[in-house]
């Protein structure tokens, strides 16, 4: 069966602070770092030889997953010196792959949550017989993408990265970051530089003909780049609306890992993942949000769509909506955090010391 590529270096810039101590695929999402999702998934899909291309933090991939036979997988990690850029991290783990020159192999995005058929595209690629196959995905607003346009035969006839001015919004069609790749194509991607494939290899494969085919298809999708997005993501997985073989656990409104401490009074809804070690004090209530390990929710305090990172602690009655607090951070009591705020690890906010509304 096919091998794959998992692109899991870059930097997260968007994610921090999540991504100050761990790289993105590692942040945990439904109890598990959200690179298990990814890998059981193509696992599920018959995939059994995945090489990491790793760079940020890279070394704290291999002692997490180790050769992957817990998984089922073989798995190897080649880490660049400096970051290649999406291509040329393919092209850098070229010489693990075992395929011939004709085979297909697939390269995946390290950050996105999908219900991708990935047996479908592998089909899509060989019956169709592209150089390479897209899958594709349609979003309200593009501008944060790789916008692809494609006819009638699902033939893609533009790539265009992020684009900057209105007339380049052409489609709301964009790359979903999942490829099927002629091995062939990845041995002719220049080595030892940076290359964006996004950029640089894509368009030029057009430019030069390259039959490139696009899989549009309306399946659930999110890229993780975001904390909101990653957030929502995490919750979609708890409660069943993304689908994953790797939750620990049964779907619903709430998972909580084995050695977590929830109070009687406290409620958790809306995909709510709750790490081990972590406090739920009495009266609080958690809605759509991600807990991690040993964090403390005080008592009476109200979290919505937000993420307490590892060791954090939030005190009593404080309020956090669309927040993200960084590991080993201490909110004091009576605080009020809302839309988007970043609290940086072990960042400490006295009691009663930030508000939004004047009221509460
Ligand atoms: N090994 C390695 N080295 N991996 C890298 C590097 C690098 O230098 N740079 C980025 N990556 C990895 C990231 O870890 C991520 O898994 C993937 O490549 C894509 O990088 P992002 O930084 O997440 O890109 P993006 O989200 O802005 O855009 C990409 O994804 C979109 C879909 O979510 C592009 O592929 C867009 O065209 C696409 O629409
Ligand atoms: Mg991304």
């Amino acid at each position: 069966m096919t091998e794959a590529i998992l692109l899991v270096g870059g930097r997260g810039t968007r994610l921090r602070p999540l991504t100050v101590h761990t790289p993105k695929p590692m942040v945990p999402a439904a109890g598990v770092p959200f690179l298990t999702h990814q890998l059981a998934r193509a696992r599920a899909a018959g995939v059994e030889h995945v090489v990491l291309a790793t760079s940020y933090l890279a070394e704290v991939f291999e002692p997490y997953f180790g050769d992957g036979s817990g998984l089922g997988l073989h798995l190897e990690y080649v880490t660049e010196e400096e970051p290649l850029g999406t291509g040329g991290a393919i092209r850098n783990v070229a010489s693990r792959l075992h395929s011939g020159p004709g085979d297909p192999v697939l390269v995946f995005n390290g950050d996105i949550l999908t219900g991708l058929d990935i047996r479908a595209l592998v089909e899509t690629h060989t019956s169709s017989g592209a150089d390479v196959s897209l899958h594709l995905t349609k979003v309200a607003d593009p501008r944060a993408f790789g916008l692809v346009p494609t006819d009638a035969d699902g033939r893609v006839t533009a790539f265009l990265e992020k684009p900057q001015t209105p007339e380049e919004i052409v489609t709301d069609q964009i790359n979903a970051g999942a490829y099927v790749f002629d091995r062939s194509v990845i041995d002719a991607i220049p080595a030892d530089r940076p290359v964006s494939v996004e950029r640089e290899t894509f368009p030029g494969l057009l430019a030069k003909g390259a039959h490139l085919q696009g899989m549009v298809d309306s399946t659930y999708w999110l890229d993780l780049g975001t904390p909101q997005a990653f957030v929502r993501g995490s919750a979609d997985l708890v409660l069943g609306h993304a689908p994953s073989p790797a939750v620990p656990g049964p779907r619903g409104e709430r998972l909580v890992l084995d050695g977590a401490e929830v109070a009687p009074g406290a409620r958790l809804t809306g995909g709510t993942a709750v790490g081990a070690g972590a406090v739920i004090g009495e009266g609080a209530r958690v809605h759509g949000s991600t807990v991690l390990d040993g964090a403390v929710v005080g008592p009476g305090a109200v979290v919505r769509d937000s993420l307490v990172g590892t060791g954090a602690r939030i005190g009593a009655r404080t309020v956090l909506e669309g927040a993200v607090i960084g590991d080993g951070a201490v909110v004091g009591e009576d605080n009020e955090l809302r839309d988007g705020i970043r609290v940086w690890c072990g960042a400490r906010l006295e009691a009663g010391s930030v508000r939004f509304s004047s009221d509460c």
